[in-house]
């Protein structure tokens, strides 16, 4: 483990899909010392990665304590993660923050859901009642005074057990993604997200398009870091064409737009496992995702279009149905002007980025 722990990692994975004798919780506290060990020596960067890889290997059952022994390793790391100037390259067109902003202002949602708050940079950009999910909230930048947000400390899967039902009233009509990021972890966060969304909701997803093969490593070694929340976009187009996917060239690692939500579906849950066990162990993104085939300009017409249907569709109180009949031709033209600009997502971003603030009656 400790030579080269991400080759052990998968193999403990497998071991553990293959019923390793004595189970995850005969290991599990060999694992926990080997944390707490590194802890005691100091090398509170590698305490980061065991906390994480038991959080990796116990998923929705990880307790919260051990989100707490992870956070107290990052605040105690004053080293960074190191990796080379071009390993922690980011760029992109528009500032996800902005956009996020630009987002809350047209919806203007009854209720805006995020999962990872961190300093509360992104639940700043809430224009409403809001919710915000984090294990370690750290908010050091305060949100609008005309904003009514929540934050509740916990991951986001034991927020989901318990406290979903009764907190995500009314249905949050945005939400956004970006809590651990392992591409499990973000998937999870999805099914559950999507589950309270109202059908006209729109869901953002951080992170799809890393800037580094080294920065998109489960195990964390830039200060870039997206893990391998890529992994995400081909699920969902290999498991839901129901949903209308919008891949945004945004500055720092990309967005996803995720509209066309079904509250009912059931079909992520069906293949949840089978869909881990298949993506985990791809270790590198395809040039096509480094490159970042299918994106298209954050502020392409067709963001504002998309807006401008659901807010249409709330106003009307359309039903899934008619939100998906809307949705298909949009759909078509999304996909050929994503296959158009194939290629020339870098060169694209280099354009200065003027977000449309248009009034919608
Ligand atoms: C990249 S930061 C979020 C940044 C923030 N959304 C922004 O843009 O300003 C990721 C956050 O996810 C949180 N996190 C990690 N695991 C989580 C989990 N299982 N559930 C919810 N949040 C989690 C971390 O504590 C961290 O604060």
């Amino acid at each position: 483990m400790a030579d080269k722990p991400d080759s052990a990692l998968d193999h403990f994975h497998a071991a553990l899909d293959h019923h390793l004798p004595g189970g995850i919780d005969h290991h599990i506290p060999l694992l926990i010392d080997e944390a707490a060990r590194c802890v005691a020596a100091g090398d509170h960067r590698e305490a980061i990665q065991r906390w994480q890889d038991i959080a990796a290997l116990l998923a929705e059952k990880t307790p919260e304590w051990i989100y707490h022994r992870l956070g107290e390793a990052y605040a105690a790391n004053k080293e960074g993660f190191g990796g080379s100037p071009e390993e922690n390259t980011l760029w992109g067109d528009c500032s996800k923050h902005d956009l996020l902003a630009w987002f809350n202002s047209v919806l203007q949602p009854k209720l805006y859901l995020e999962i990872g708050v961190d300093e509360g940079v992104s639940l700043a950009c809430a224009s409403g009642p809001a919710i915000g999910v984090d294990p370690r909230p750290q908010l050091r930048l305060s949100v609008d005074p005309g904003v009514k947000a929540r934050i509740v400390t916990s991951s986001s899967d034991a927020f989901f057990t318990s406290q979903a039902e009764k907190l995500l009233q009314p249905s949050p009509e945005l939400a956004f993604i970006d809590g651990m990021h392992l591409f499990e972890f973000a998937l999870r966060d999805f099914i559950n997200t999507e589950r309270h969304m109202a059908p006209w909701g729109l869901v953002v997803i951080d992170d799809i398009y890393p800037c580094h093969p080294v920065q998109a490593r489960r195990r964390r070694t830039t200060g870039a870091w997206t893990g391998d929340v890529w992994k995400l976009l081909p699920v969902l187009r290999s498991h839901r064409h129901d949903l209308t996917l919008l891949c945004l060239n945004a500055h720092t690692t990309g967005l996803l737009l995720i509209a066309g939500l079904d509250a009912h579906n059931i079909q992520l849950n069906n293949v949840y496992e089978e869909v881990v066990r298949e993506y985990r162990p791809i270790a590198e993104p395809p040039d096509k995702v480094l490159d970042r085939h299918g994106a298209i300009p954050s502020n392409h017409p067709l963001v504002l279009e998309l807006l401008q249907l659901l807010r249409h569709a709330r106003r009307k109180c359309w039903d899934g149905v008619q939100i998906q009949s809307a949705l298909a031709p949009l759909n078509k033209r999304i996909a050929a002007e994503a296959d158009s600009l194939r290629g020339q997502a870098r060169q694209l971003s280099e354009r200065a980025c003027q977000l449309p603030y248009p009034t919608i009656s």
